[in-house]
């Protein structure tokens, strides 16, 4: 696992795409893996950017994102669906059937679950999985555990998820479950770029990089990926 350290989100953001740009020149028809959160956004208006000026074309893209509230209609302004289209896929020459996002919505979420992992088996898996980090070293929704997660999964959100998150739902009421791609699904994911800002961060990148691996820090599980990278300002980056 590497870790680079920039000044600021907006290098962050240039760098990250950068990385876009270099798959999607050998691949145009890669299979991307995309996240929420406010972490990953200055790198959303850097590939829309780059979209709009002709450098980076999503016409052949197949996107899969990590994880979904469970019980929140998909309309809702905070579902993981709306974030998307909003902060990018509304914005880019992506083709919409080729956008996979969990339904949380699902009558058998656990078909549901099961067919999102068959449908990334079918698109050939992930060539690039976008990532952020919660407070607590969760990856996608997989909160820290006594065991890992394999594949997509249903989860109860932890304590920290949720103070962390409930202050985009009004009167905090928020869901309290999730459906996630599992750690293995990540894992499996050929190159995976983690963005991490704010001193809020430093603690979960000190446990990521040199903690134990351990499902009670699932991002430490990163460390025996082959290929991957933490983009991270000097914020987050104040432990290691
Ligand atoms: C959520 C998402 C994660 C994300 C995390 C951090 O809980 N499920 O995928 O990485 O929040 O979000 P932020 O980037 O806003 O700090």
């Amino acid at each position: 696992m590497d870790f680079r350290i920039f000044d600021t989100a907006e290098e962050i953001a240039r760098v990250c795409a950068d990385y876009y740009s270099a798959l999607l020149q050998k691949k145009p028809d890669a299979v991307l893996g995309f996240a929420t959160g406010a972490s990953p956004i200055p790198t959303y208006r850097e590939l829309i950017r780059r979209n709009h000026s002709g450098a980076l074309s999503f016409r052949n893209v197949t996107t899969f994102n990590l994880d979904e509230y469970c019980e929140l209609p998909r309309e809702d302004k905070n579902s993981y669906y709306t974030f998307m289209h909003e902060n990018l896929f509304s914005q880019i020459d992506i083709r919409e059937e080729n956008v996979h996002l969990l339904n949380g919505n699902a009558a058998d979420l656990n078909a549901e679950a099961a067919a999102y992992e068959q449908a990334i088996g079918t698109a050939g898996g992930i060539d690039l999985q976008l990532l952020g980090i919660g407070t607590n070293g969760h990856i996608g929704f997989n909160e820290p555990a006594d065991h890992f997660t394999n594949k997509t999964f249903v989860v109860e959100l932890a304590k920290s998820t949720v103070t962390s998150n409930k202050i985009y739902f009004e009167n905090g009421a928020m869901p309290t479950h999730a459906i996630t791609m599992g750690i293995g699904t990540i894992f499996a994911a050929r190159q995976i770029i983690l963005i991490a800002t704010g001193s809020k961060k430093a603690k979960a990148i000190g446990m990521t990089v040199n903690g134990d691996i351990t499902p009670r820090c699932p991002a430490s599980v990163l460390q025996f990926h082959p290929n991957t990278v933490l983009l991270l300002d000097k914020e987050a980056a104040a432990e290691l």
